[in-house]
């Protein structure tokens, strides 16, 4: 295999992705690359700092949402319709009349964990059409994709044709490093969050019978990092569950759920709420949240034996 076949473009291209989609992946993995070097060149994300000539910066948040939202609002060669970006209240109309899809982000999921010099990542959702509009993700999503900041910067998509990881090379490149990534239940890693002094007693009990299958423990805070954890290991489970006095969870639907039940399908595997496919919900609102059990079916399938509400 030659070398550009191995690039992003060339495997989007290769594998029938639509142009305007691949041009809208195109310009969102482009966007990565400028948040993965400010990361790098930055003092840690704090935020209340200030540059040089005494004005407060911006949080790496902020900088990484800017960096998506302005790369997709300069862009001629093609359009998209809308942006929902976790960092804003609203939906922003970038070109309504014009683009075929609509875009969603996390522009730096797990931010917090910067200082602490931890992996973060960027999650993105692309759907046909409009946000909101009374779709289920499964109608509406047609490519969900996210990066991964660590040691290395990686980049996994799905176009509907299973999932697909690159990796950022020297000179700017997205290289392919793994086609096909599976969920296919072969390792035994559980990612617990929650405090557990807070879960449900069926959510305890599932963990319970978790741990007595001998699941190894990995859980970074990062939500990106750790279903990427899963998926390069090829199984496990990821649970952010409904806890006391917060029925619908900590994650939200939208920005990071769908998108990465998506990826977690494309790969074999499976995604719920404990009692629905993740995919089958419609988000009524950009920051409603839920419950999340995700990775290799036999776990989520006894997730949802232990939540009691079938599938
Ligand atoms: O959504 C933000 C996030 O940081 C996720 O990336 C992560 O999985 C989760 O929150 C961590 O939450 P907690 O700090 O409660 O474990």
């Amino acid at each position: 295999m030659n070398y550009t076949k191995r690039v992003l473009r060339t495997h989007l291209s290769n594998n029938n992705v639509e142009q305007e989609l691949r041009r809208v992946i195109d310009n969102l993995a482009g966007s990565a690359k400028y948040i993965g070097d400010v990361i790098r060149s930055s003092t840690h994300g704090l935020a209340g700092t200030k540059n040089i000539y005494g004005e407060e910066q911006a949080t790496l948040d902020v900088l990484a949402d800017t960096i998506i939202r302005e790369r997709l609002q300069f862009e001629t060669s093609f359009h998209v319709q809308a942006l929902a970006s976790e960092e804003q209240g609203q939906i922003v109309q970038l070109k309504a009349d014009s683009g075929r899809y609509s875009v969603t982000v996390d522009p730096l999921d797990g931010s917090s964990l910067l200082d602490a010099n931890l992996s973060v990542g960027s999650i993105f959702g692309i759907h046909e059409g409009h946000l909101l509009d009374e779709r289920t993700g499964r109608e509406s999503l047609v490519a969900a994709m996210y990066v991964l900041y660590g040691p290395e910067t990686t980049l996994v998509y799905t176009a509907g044709q299973g999932v697909h990881e690159f990796t950022l090379d020297g000179v700017g490149n997205w290289v392919l490093a793994q086609e096909n990534l599976h969920l296919d239940g072969k390792r035994k890693i559980y990612s617990p969050g929650g405090k557990r002094s807070e879960w449900t007693t069926n959510h305890r009990d599932f963990i319970n019978d978790i741990e007595k299958q001998g699941h190894t423990l990995r859980y970074s805070g990062a939500l990106v990092a750790d279903v990427n954890h899963l998926l390069k290991k090829g199984g496990g489970i990821f649970s952010y569950p409904a806890v006391q006095g917060k029925p619908e969870g900590k994650l939200r639907l939208l920005f990071e759920l769908q998108p990465l039940a998506m990826i977690a399908e494309q790969a074999g595997g499976a995604a719920t709420d404990g009692k629905e496919h993740i995919l089958n919900l419609v988000p009524q609102q950009l920051d409603q949240r839920s419950p999340i059990y995700i990775g290799s079916h036999f776990e989520v399938d006894l997730a949802y034996q232990y939540l009691g509400l079938g599938k």
